[in-house]
């Protein structure tokens, strides 16, 4: 019998979304065990520290069973070889993802041949959704309670100073 499937689905997660929430729930139902692994990237200037992402991500997670959140620096590949996985887990909501997502699967399969990258395509109700967006709303005092879970909308608020704005009446 072969061994459980591995997979790593790496990304930024600042902050992480219900669109990367659904993309774990569904990814962690097609591999063994699911590692969500959070970019300690110095070039960008995230809004939550890696250890706060990690933290927003176990609590988001903390239901599934085989599911890990874990941090790297470093290259992917690196890392995935590190973590004995077997696939690279990737969203793609439209079609404006598809080059970037290409290209870096592509590099990815140049430098480890034998580790592939799955796509899942995105959930109809999260495809236009975005970290950069959600921020950016958030920062405008917008109400972000139906893009991220209730614990990251509660913690964009408090990091933003910003409290939301009701909903217009109706
Ligand atoms: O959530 P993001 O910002 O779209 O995730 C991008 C991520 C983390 C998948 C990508 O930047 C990455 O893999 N970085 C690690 C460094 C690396 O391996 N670079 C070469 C990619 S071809």
């Amino acid at each position: 019998m072969p061994a459980p499937l591995i997979a790593v689905y790496p990304g930024s997660f600042d902050p992480p979304t219900n669109g990367h929430l659904d993309l774990i729930a569904r990814g962690s139902r097609l591999v063994g065990q699911l590692i969500v692994a959070v970019l300690e990237n110095t070039q960008k200037q995230p809004l939550f520290t890696v250890a706060e992402r990690v933290e927003m991500l176990k609590e988001a997670t903390a239901s599934f069973t085989n599911v890990e959140v874990d941090s790297f620096a470093g290259l992917l590949v690196d890392y995935a070889a590190h973590r004995q996985a077997g696939v690279i887990l990737r969203g793609i909501r439209a079609i404006s993802d598809y080059e970037i997502e290409l290209q870096m699967a592509l590099l990815n399969r140049r430098m480890r041949p034998h580790l592939e990258t799955i796509f899942l395509m995105a959930s109809e109700e999260h495809s236009f959704l975005s970290s950069r967006m959600v921020k950016e709303i958030a920062t405008l005092a917008g109400d972000v309670s139906s893009f991220v879970p209730p614990a990251v909308s509660k913690r964009l608020h408090a990091k933003l100073g910003s409290s939301p704005c009701k909903p217009p009446q109706k």
